[in-house]
Protein backbone atom coordinates (compact mmCIF):
# COMPACT_ATOMS: atom_id res chain seq x y z
CA UNK A 1 0.00 0.00 0.00
CA UNK A 2 1.44 3.55 -0.90
CA UNK A 3 2.44 5.39 1.93
CA UNK A 4 -0.04 8.28 3.27
CA UNK A 5 0.87 12.19 2.24
CA UNK A 6 0.07 14.44 4.69
CA UNK A 7 -3.08 16.80 4.48
CA UNK A 8 -1.73 20.02 3.06
CA UNK A 9 -5.54 22.12 3.84
CA UNK A 10 -8.41 20.86 5.49
CA UNK A 11 -10.07 21.23 1.76
CA UNK A 12 -6.86 18.67 0.60
CA UNK A 13 -6.76 15.67 2.80
CA UNK A 14 -4.08 14.27 1.50
CA UNK A 15 -4.28 10.68 -0.43
CA UNK A 16 -4.45 8.54 3.32
CA UNK A 17 -8.05 6.38 4.34
CA UNK A 18 -10.92 9.58 5.30
CA UNK A 19 -13.47 9.45 8.01
CA UNK A 20 -16.91 11.25 6.57
CA UNK A 21 -19.44 11.68 8.91
CA UNK A 22 -23.00 11.86 7.46
CA UNK A 23 -24.96 14.92 8.41
CA UNK A 24 -28.09 12.89 8.27
CA UNK A 25 -27.74 11.62 11.64
CA UNK A 26 -26.38 15.22 13.37
CA UNK A 27 -28.67 17.14 15.65
CA UNK A 28 -29.91 19.70 12.19
CA UNK A 29 -31.29 22.03 14.76
CA UNK A 30 -27.67 22.89 15.81
CA UNK A 31 -25.74 21.84 12.44
CA UNK A 32 -23.05 23.79 12.79
CA UNK A 33 -21.57 23.10 16.45
CA UNK A 34 -22.34 19.21 15.32
CA UNK A 35 -20.03 19.47 12.28
CA UNK A 36 -17.48 21.55 14.06
CA UNK A 37 -17.55 18.58 16.64
CA UNK A 38 -16.98 15.74 14.32
CA UNK A 39 -14.03 17.63 12.93
CA UNK A 40 -12.69 18.60 16.57
CA UNK A 41 -12.98 14.93 17.41
CA UNK A 42 -11.23 14.07 13.92
CA UNK A 43 -12.83 13.56 11.42
CA UNK A 44 -11.53 14.33 8.14
CA UNK A 45 -14.35 14.97 5.54
CA UNK A 46 -17.86 16.13 5.47
CA UNK A 47 -20.43 13.87 4.14
CA UNK A 48 -23.81 16.26 3.00
CA UNK A 49 -26.62 14.13 1.79
CA UNK A 50 -28.94 15.75 -0.44
CA UNK A 51 -32.46 13.95 -0.64
CA UNK A 52 -35.39 15.58 -2.64
CA UNK A 53 -38.47 13.43 -1.95
CA UNK A 54 -38.25 11.76 -6.06
CA UNK A 55 -34.85 10.01 -6.43
CA UNK A 56 -35.35 8.73 -2.83
CA UNK A 57 -38.49 8.68 -0.47
CA UNK A 58 -37.19 11.54 1.88
CA UNK A 59 -36.19 15.02 1.75
CA UNK A 60 -33.02 16.63 3.54
CA UNK A 61 -31.40 19.97 2.69
CA UNK A 62 -30.43 21.85 -0.26
CA UNK A 63 -27.25 24.24 -1.42
CA UNK A 64 -28.36 26.88 1.37
CA UNK A 65 -27.45 24.60 4.25
CA UNK A 66 -24.09 24.10 2.83
CA UNK A 67 -23.25 27.59 1.68
CA UNK A 68 -24.31 28.32 5.79
CA UNK A 69 -21.68 25.73 7.03
CA UNK A 70 -19.37 27.62 4.82
CA UNK A 71 -20.32 30.79 6.19
CA UNK A 72 -19.77 30.09 9.36
CA UNK A 73 -16.12 28.88 8.82
CA UNK A 74 -16.72 25.31 8.39
CA UNK A 75 -13.55 24.83 5.69
CA UNK A 76 -13.14 21.09 5.38
CA UNK A 77 -14.21 19.10 2.41
CA UNK A 78 -18.09 18.80 1.87
CA UNK A 79 -18.76 15.73 0.30
CA UNK A 80 -22.03 16.02 -1.28
CA UNK A 81 -23.86 13.43 -2.20
CA UNK A 82 -26.91 13.82 -4.54
CA UNK A 83 -29.86 11.49 -4.45
CA UNK A 84 -31.79 13.65 -6.50
CA UNK A 85 -33.39 13.64 -10.04
CA UNK A 86 -32.40 15.88 -12.10
CA UNK A 87 -29.09 16.34 -11.32
CA UNK A 88 -27.54 19.16 -13.30
CA UNK A 89 -29.33 22.12 -11.71
CA UNK A 90 -28.20 20.60 -8.14
CA UNK A 91 -24.65 20.65 -8.95
CA UNK A 92 -24.58 24.52 -10.10
CA UNK A 93 -26.19 25.32 -6.88
CA UNK A 94 -23.64 23.44 -4.28
CA UNK A 95 -20.41 24.31 -6.51
CA UNK A 96 -21.61 27.60 -5.68
CA UNK A 97 -22.49 26.97 -2.31
CA UNK A 98 -18.93 26.04 -1.76
CA UNK A 99 -18.96 22.15 -2.12
CA UNK A 100 -15.75 20.28 -3.02
CA UNK A 101 -16.92 16.75 -3.92
CA UNK A 102 -20.08 16.17 -5.70
CA UNK A 103 -21.35 12.68 -6.45
CA UNK A 104 -24.86 11.80 -8.44
CA UNK A 105 -26.42 8.54 -9.41
CA UNK A 106 -26.40 7.29 -13.15
CA UNK A 107 -29.89 6.67 -12.81
CA UNK A 108 -30.84 9.72 -12.18
CA UNK A 109 -28.84 11.71 -15.22
CA UNK A 110 -30.06 11.69 -18.29
CA UNK A 111 -26.14 11.91 -19.69
CA UNK A 112 -23.69 11.03 -17.16
CA UNK A 113 -20.63 12.33 -18.69
CA UNK A 114 -22.25 15.50 -19.54
CA UNK A 115 -22.88 15.82 -15.30
CA UNK A 116 -19.53 14.33 -15.07
CA UNK A 117 -17.83 17.62 -17.02
CA UNK A 118 -20.20 19.96 -15.85
CA UNK A 119 -19.24 18.98 -12.00
CA UNK A 120 -15.08 19.52 -13.04
CA UNK A 121 -16.27 22.61 -15.14
CA UNK A 122 -17.76 23.91 -11.80
CA UNK A 123 -14.65 23.60 -10.16
CA UNK A 124 -15.09 20.54 -7.83
CA UNK A 125 -14.26 16.84 -7.80
CA UNK A 126 -16.85 14.54 -9.87
CA UNK A 127 -18.40 10.98 -7.70
CA UNK A 128 -20.46 8.42 -9.42
CA UNK A 129 -22.69 6.08 -6.68
CA UNK A 130 -23.39 2.91 -7.42
CA UNK A 131 -26.86 1.48 -5.69
CA UNK A 132 -26.44 -1.59 -4.53
CA UNK A 133 -28.38 -3.29 -7.86
CA UNK A 134 -26.13 -0.87 -9.58
CA UNK A 135 -24.19 -2.93 -11.94
CA UNK A 136 -20.60 -1.85 -12.25
CA UNK A 137 -20.90 -1.08 -15.81
CA UNK A 138 -21.68 2.21 -15.39
CA UNK A 139 -18.20 2.64 -14.57
CA UNK A 140 -16.70 1.31 -18.28
CA UNK A 141 -16.51 4.74 -20.06
CA UNK A 142 -16.25 6.88 -17.43
CA UNK A 143 -13.86 5.96 -14.53
CA UNK A 144 -11.06 7.58 -16.08
CA UNK A 145 -13.20 11.07 -15.63
CA UNK A 146 -14.08 10.37 -11.90
CA UNK A 147 -12.13 11.53 -8.52
CA UNK A 148 -14.42 9.25 -6.66
CA UNK A 149 -16.51 6.16 -6.88
CA UNK A 150 -19.32 5.67 -4.36
CA UNK A 151 -20.56 2.25 -3.15
CA UNK A 152 -24.00 2.51 -1.29
CA UNK A 153 -23.81 0.03 1.31
CA UNK A 154 -27.46 0.05 1.89
CA UNK A 155 -30.49 1.68 -0.40
CA UNK A 156 -30.11 5.22 -0.30
CA UNK A 157 -32.48 7.59 1.36
CA UNK A 158 -32.15 6.89 5.23
CA UNK A 159 -29.65 6.53 7.63
CA UNK A 160 -29.21 3.40 10.38
CA UNK A 161 -29.80 0.92 8.12
CA UNK A 162 -27.63 -2.55 8.31
CA UNK A 163 -24.53 -2.99 6.27
CA UNK A 164 -25.70 -4.96 2.81
CA UNK A 165 -22.57 -7.54 2.58
CA UNK A 166 -22.73 -7.93 -1.06
CA UNK A 167 -21.04 -4.96 -1.04
CA UNK A 168 -17.43 -6.12 -0.01
CA UNK A 169 -17.07 -7.73 -3.80
CA UNK A 170 -18.40 -5.25 -5.20
CA UNK A 171 -15.42 -2.70 -3.30
CA UNK A 172 -12.83 -5.04 -4.17
CA UNK A 173 -14.02 -5.52 -7.91
CA UNK A 174 -13.65 -1.53 -8.20
CA UNK A 175 -10.33 -1.37 -6.06
CA UNK A 176 -8.85 -3.22 -8.86
CA UNK A 177 -10.28 -1.31 -11.45
CA UNK A 178 -8.84 1.52 -9.68
CA UNK A 179 -5.51 0.05 -8.84
CA UNK A 180 -5.41 -0.70 -12.83
CA UNK A 181 -6.07 2.57 -13.84
CA UNK A 182 -3.15 4.15 -12.33
CA UNK A 183 -4.27 7.53 -11.30
CA UNK A 184 -6.14 8.63 -7.80
CA UNK A 185 -9.51 7.60 -7.48
CA UNK A 186 -11.12 7.46 -4.35
CA UNK A 187 -12.96 4.41 -3.50
CA UNK A 188 -15.88 5.66 -0.64
CA UNK A 189 -18.68 3.26 0.86
CA UNK A 190 -22.02 4.53 2.37
CA UNK A 191 -24.34 2.92 4.99
CA UNK A 192 -23.97 0.91 7.78
CA UNK A 193 -20.89 1.88 8.67
CA UNK A 194 -19.77 0.62 12.28
CA UNK A 195 -16.44 0.05 14.42
CA UNK A 196 -17.28 -3.61 13.58
CA UNK A 197 -16.97 -4.14 10.22
CA UNK A 198 -15.06 -1.00 9.31
CA UNK A 199 -11.94 -3.10 9.28
CA UNK A 200 -13.39 -5.51 6.61
CA UNK A 201 -14.74 -2.75 4.12
CA UNK A 202 -11.20 -1.16 4.14
CA UNK A 203 -9.63 -4.81 3.75
CA UNK A 204 -11.95 -4.88 0.57
CA UNK A 205 -10.66 -1.88 -0.74
CA UNK A 206 -12.60 1.55 0.72
CA UNK A 207 -10.75 4.35 1.53
CA UNK A 208 -13.49 7.24 2.24
CA UNK A 209 -15.47 5.62 4.94
CA UNK A 210 -19.35 7.20 5.29
CA UNK A 211 -20.95 6.47 8.87
CA UNK A 212 -23.80 8.81 10.40
CA UNK A 213 -25.54 6.58 13.04
CA UNK A 214 -22.25 5.31 14.22
CA UNK A 215 -20.74 8.45 15.01
CA UNK A 216 -24.01 11.02 15.59
CA UNK A 217 -25.45 8.29 17.53
CA UNK A 218 -22.39 7.44 19.73
CA UNK A 219 -22.26 9.23 22.87
CA UNK A 220 -18.25 10.13 22.82
CA UNK A 221 -17.40 11.22 18.57
CA UNK A 222 -13.41 11.25 19.33
CA UNK A 223 -13.52 7.49 20.41
CA UNK A 224 -15.60 6.31 17.95
CA UNK A 225 -13.75 8.13 15.18
CA UNK A 226 -10.25 7.00 16.58
CA UNK A 227 -11.88 3.46 16.77
CA UNK A 228 -12.76 3.30 13.50
CA UNK A 229 -9.18 4.57 12.07
CA UNK A 230 -7.81 2.23 14.30
CA UNK A 231 -9.87 -0.44 12.53
CA UNK A 232 -8.95 0.84 9.28
CA UNK A 233 -5.25 0.93 10.17
CA UNK A 234 -5.53 -2.58 10.95
CA UNK A 235 -6.72 -3.55 8.24
CA UNK A 236 -3.75 -1.94 6.08
CA UNK A 237 -1.50 -3.55 8.47
CA UNK A 238 -2.90 -6.71 7.78
CA UNK A 239 -2.65 -6.19 3.84
CA UNK A 240 -0.49 -8.36 1.81
C1 LIG B 1 -28.16 6.99 3.00
C2 LIG B 1 -27.11 8.05 3.08
C3 LIG B 1 -26.03 7.77 4.04
C4 LIG B 1 -26.50 7.67 5.47
C5 LIG B 1 -25.59 6.74 6.18
O1 LIG B 1 -28.96 7.24 1.90
O2 LIG B 1 -26.50 8.24 1.80
O3 LIG B 1 -24.97 8.71 3.93
O4 LIG B 1 -26.50 8.88 6.16
O5 LIG B 1 -26.07 6.55 7.45
P1 LIG B 1 -25.61 5.32 8.34
O6 LIG B 1 -24.12 5.43 8.51
O7 LIG B 1 -26.38 5.50 9.59
O8 LIG B 1 -25.98 4.07 7.57
ZN1 LIG C 1 -24.63 9.46 1.64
Amino acid sequence: MASASKPTSRRDPGNGPLIAPSILSADFARLGEEVEAVLGAGADVIHFDVMDNHYVPNLTVGPLVCEALRKRGIDAVIDVHLMVRPVDDLVRMFADAGADWISFHPEASEHVDRTIGLIRERGCRPGLVLNPATPLNWLDHVLDALDLVLVMSVNPGFGGQSFIPGALPKLAAIRRRIDALGRPVRLEVDGGIKPDNIRAVAAAGADVFVAGSAIFGSGDYQATIARMRAEVAAAARAAP
